[in-house]
């Protein structure tokens, strides 16, 4: 069976509002030598895709500026960096034998080759992504998941929630038996957080609020606490011990609040910051108890080989929240910014 030579694709043409997001027919990328051509079966939305839209990450000196997460980003550029799919050709160089694999895709571009390589690029920012029918990607960022359990929407779900979730745990050095305080805790980093560090045998305090409190907990916190009240006060009550590993992508007041909370040695952990990125902290909080603030931006290709370990194993599933067309990708966007919904929202092609 042939590949089509155009396809549909969402892409932004400028920074800005939803009005910068256009539905286009262009051709079919093809794969370079050692790359292939995946057949998007689902692409999962995130935080950073709204964010790279409306140029939110600001510049070093210039928090004001509109720039992409790593500087200026080229357009008109198909967003989307969780993909799942399938393989439909190979380029040069790559093993014919790979066509028709079911594979997720490592969305990072990676500042070289060894395993503990940093991400400083990002599909569907520095490089076309998965919104879209195709996308193509170098062979080494294939990972083989056909005999995964689970579905092409979980899949996808997968590499930036999951990956970022995970490299936040592995960089804070989380163990079985430590208590783990999780803001942010029903979207999909924060799921992702909770359902890990459960999965790893700690004791999860979750942050979240309102109606979706039963679904963080339903995910696998012991605790939740709710961040319209109190929260240092319910975290001390729910965790009298203290919190070894902070996992935060709110920042903002929180970071201020909560680094007393820490145990001895404690780690705070920072991947996002839905609460504001001008964070001020006491000190003597951090050098007296020997704690660390710890910045974490994805994973490593370390990191997300373990993830497809446990996407192989079904070791974790997914919540998916809801599915859209491809058409609709402004409406996911903005469902997305109301943060009515617990876990994912994916477009199908
Ligand atoms: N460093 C990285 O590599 C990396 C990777 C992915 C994402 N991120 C960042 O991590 C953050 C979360 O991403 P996501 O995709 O998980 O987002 P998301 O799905 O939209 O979820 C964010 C959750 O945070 C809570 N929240 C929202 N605004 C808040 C506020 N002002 N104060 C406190 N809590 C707030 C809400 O949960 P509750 O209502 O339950 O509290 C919301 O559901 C974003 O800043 C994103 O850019 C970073």
């Amino acid at each position: 069976m042939g590949v089509a030579t155009t396809m549909r694709a969402v892409r932004i043409t400028a920074h800005g509002g939803p009005e910068v997001i256009e539905l286009a027919t262009v051709p079919v990328p093809a794969p370079g030598a050692g790359e292939v051509l995946v057949e998007v079966a689902a692409v999962a939305l995130n935080n950073t895709d709204v964010w790279t839209r409306q140029g939110a990450y600001g510049l070093p000196g210039d928090p004001e500026a509109l720039s992409g997460w790593r500087g200026p980003i080229g357009f008109p550029r198909i967003q989307g960096a969780d993909v799942s799919g399938r393989i439909a050709a190979v380029g040069a160089g790559v093993d014919e034998g790979l066509v028709g694999r079911r594979v997720v895709v490592d969305p990072a571009v990676y500042d070289g080759e060894g395993p503990d390589a940093n991400p400083v690029g990002l599909m569907g920012s520095e490089r076309d992504g998965g919104y879209a029918e195709y996308v193509t990607a170098p062979e080494e960022r294939i990972h083989d998941v056909t005999e995964s359990p689970l579905t092409d929407d979980q899949l996808a779900a997968l590499p930036i929630a999951y990956g970022t979730a995970l490299g936040m745990i592995e960089r804070g050095r989380l163990r079985e038996g430590e208590t783990a305080l999780v803001s942010g805790a029903s979207g999909g980093v924060g799921l992702a957080l909770v359902q890990i560090a459960r999965a790893r045998g700690a004791k999860v305090v979750a942050i979240s609020s309102g109606p979706k409190i039963d679904a963080v907990r339903e995910a696998g916190a012991h605790e939740v606490v709710d961040r319209g009240r109190d929260i240092a006060g319910q975290v001390r009550a729910a965790a009298p011990e203290g919190i070894d590993v902070a996992l935060d992508v709110v920042a903002g007041e929180l970071v201020g609040e909560g680094l007393p909370l820490l145990r001895e040695g404690g780690r705070w952990v920072i991947a996002g910051a839905l609460g504001g990125y001008g964070v001020a902290f006491d000190v003597r909080r951090l050098y007296l108890h020997n704690a660390q603030v710890i910045g974490s931006a994805m994973h490593t290709p370390t990191h997300f080989a373990l993830l497809m370990d446990l996407a192989r194993q079904g070791g974790i599933r997914p919540v998916v929240a809801a599915t859209f067309p491809l058409e609709q990708a402004a409406r996911a966007q903005e469902e997305l910014t109301r943060r009515d919904h617990v876990g994912k929202i994916v477009m199908c092609p």
